[in-house]
C-alpha cells in the first residue's frame, strides 16, 4: 500500500477541529456529561496492520455513549442473531436520535439499529443471546483495544437512569408492541451500562478495526462474515449520525458512528479505523470538532469510500 503520512494528516485534522472551538454545546440532558471540557480534542487512527497514530488527548477516556451501538449490533450478528432484522429496520429515520414519533405509526419496529429505539431492541436481542449485553460489549472492547482498564463509568450510567424518561418511554412503547424479550428495566440497565463505557480515541480506533478488516478481529479470528461487515458499514453510513447522516456522508464520506460524549468512530474499509473526539455537539448530537477533523482528514488525503 502507498505510504501515507497519517501523523501529519491527524495534525492537520486537529488544526481544523481547533477552528471550531466554541461552536458546539456539551450534552447536558445526561447531567454527568455536562462537566466535560468543551475545548478538549483528540484523534487516533489504527491501521489494519495494527499501527496506531494519535494527536491531542487521544489517550484520554470519554463516555462512548451511542458509539456502543455499533458494537451491540456487530455482536448480535456475530452471535448468529440475524433474526434481529425482523425486529429493527435499516432505513435512515430523518428524525432526532431520541425521537418517538415513527414508533407509533410503524408498530414498535424502530427504523434502524442506531437511533435510541433501535439500539434498545438490539441491546435486548444481545442480552438474550449472551446473558449480559453490556458485559459482552465491555469484554469485546477490552480484547480489541488491549486495554483491561476499560469499563463502565457507573456515575454516568446512574445519571442517565435517573433522567432517562425518554428512553424509558421508548422501551415501554416497544414492549407494548411485543418487541422486547426481556423486562424493560433490565434492557434499560444494560443499554445505559454499555453507553456509559469510558474509552479513549485509541481504544475505539483499535476496537473498530474489525470493520476495516472485513470482519476479522485483532487476533485474526472472524467476528463477522465479510457480508455482515459490509452491512454494518452500510448502516453506519446511512444511519450512524442520525438526521445528519446525509451531511456526514457529504463531508466525510465514511461509515461512522457518533455519541453524545463527543466521539465519532469512522471506518476506512481495507485501511484503518479512526476516532475523533470533542465534547461540543451540533443540533443533531454529533461532535462539531470531530466531524470537522474527519472532514479535513478525508478531504486532504482523498481517502474515503467514494
Ligand atoms: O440514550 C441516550 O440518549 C444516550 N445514552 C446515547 C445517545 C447518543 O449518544 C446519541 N448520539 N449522538
Amino acid at each position: 500500500m502507498d505510504a501515507v503520512d497519517y501523523q501529519q494528516l491527524l495534525s492537520d485534522a486537529m488544526a481544523a477541529a481547533r477552528r471550531t472551538v466554541g461552536t458546539g454545546r456539551v450534552a447536558d440532558y445526561i447531567p454527568a456529561l455536562a462537566a466535560a471540557d468543551p475545548d478538549a480534542f483528540g484523534m487516533a487512527l489504527a491501521t489494519v496492520e495494527g499501527e496506531v497514530f494519535g494527536v491531542g488527548a487521544w489517550e484520554q477516556p470519554f463516555s462512548i455513549q451511542s458509539i456502543s451501538k455499533l458494537f451491540t449490533l456487530a455482536l448480535v450478528l456475530a452471535e448468529g442473531g440475524d433474526a434481529v432484522w425482523q425486529r429493527v429496520g435499516r432505513e435512515p429515520s430523518g428524525n432526532p436520535f431520541n425521537s418517538l414519533v415513527q414508533l407509533e405509526t410503524e408498530q414498535g419496529i424502530p427504523r434502524n439499529p442506531f437511533i435510541n429505539a433501535g439500539a434498545i431492541v438490539v441491546t435486548d436481542h444481545l442480552h438474550s443471546l449472551t446473558g449480559g449485553a453490556a458485559h459482552a460489549v465491555r469484554e469485546f472492547l477490552r480484547a480489541e483495544s488491549g486495554n483491561p482498564m476499560l469499563g463502565t463509568d457507573w456515575e454516568v450510567a446512574a445519571s442517565e437512569t435517573e433522567h432517562g424518561h425518554r428512553n424509558a418511554a421508548l422501551a415501554h412503547f416497544i414492549a407494548s408492541h411485543g418487541n422486547l424479550l426481556n423486562p424493560v428495566e433490565t434492557v434499560l440497565d444494560e443499554y445505559y451500562a454499555h453507553c456509559a463505557i469510558a474509552a479513549s480515541c485509541a481504544d475505539l480506533a483499535l476496537a473498530g478495526r474489525f470493520l476495516a478488516r472485513y470482519g476479522l478481529r485483532a487476533d485474526d479470528t472472524r467476528l463477522l462474515s465479510r457480508s455482515d461487515a459490509k452491512r454494518v458499514n452500510a448502516v453506519l453510513l446511512t444511519c450512524g449520525t442520525y438526521d445528519a447522516a446525509g451531511e456526514f456522508a457529504f463531508r466525510v464520506g465514511l461509515p461512522g458512528k457518533s455519541g453524545v460524549g463527543g466521539g465519532v468512530l469512522a471506518i476506512l474499509p481495507g485501511r484503518a479505523a479512526l476516532c475523533a473526539w470533542g465534547p461540543g455537539l451540533d443540533r443533531a448530537g454529533n461532535s462539531v470538532g470531530a466531524v470537522a477533523a474527519l472532514d479535513a482528514f478525508t478531504t486532504a488525503s482523498g481517502l474515503s469510500v467514494f
